[in-house]
């Protein structure tokens, strides 16, 4: 099992969730906060010359934990969604997710997701 965390464009997120459960994304977790990427050579310059620091954007985080089998459905969704080719478009990361329990029934591992 992977945990699939994306942090996208909040304009993106309703029609991401559309198309994450049509390729039937075993569930879906979804917070609103504040984000810095990688700054733009622009600003790197600015932070150089005047010590100004990055701005903070809004960005919502959208977390699944997924079989492996599913995990490239599941990128490549977030990818046809969210990508613009413009600056903010996102960023995804994979992280292993050793185990997951499903409180209700006890059931574990994927039989949990
Ligand atoms: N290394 C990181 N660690 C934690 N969060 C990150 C990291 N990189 C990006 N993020 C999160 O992802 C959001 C989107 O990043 P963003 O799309 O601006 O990435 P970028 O690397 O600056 O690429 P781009 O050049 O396309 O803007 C950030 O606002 C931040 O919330
Ligand atoms: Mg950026």
């Amino acid at each position: 099992m992977k945990m699939i965390i994306a942090y996208v464009n909040p304009e993106k997120l309703w029609e991401l969730k559309r198309r994450l459960f049509e390729i039937r994304a075993p569930g879906l977790s979804v917070d609103n906060f504040m984000g810095i990427g990688k700054p733009l050579a622009k600003h790197r310059e600015m932070m150089e010359k005047y010590g100004a620091i990055p701005k903070f954007f809004p960005k919502t985080r959208v977390e699944v934990v997924a079989p492996d089998s599913q995990v490239e459905e599941i990128v490549n969704a977030i990818l046809d969604v969210c990508k613009t080719g413009h600056p903010g478009d996102g960023k995804i990361f994979i992280l292993p997710v050793e185990d997951a329990i499903r409180i209700r029934t006890g059931e574990k591992g994927e039989e949990a997701l």
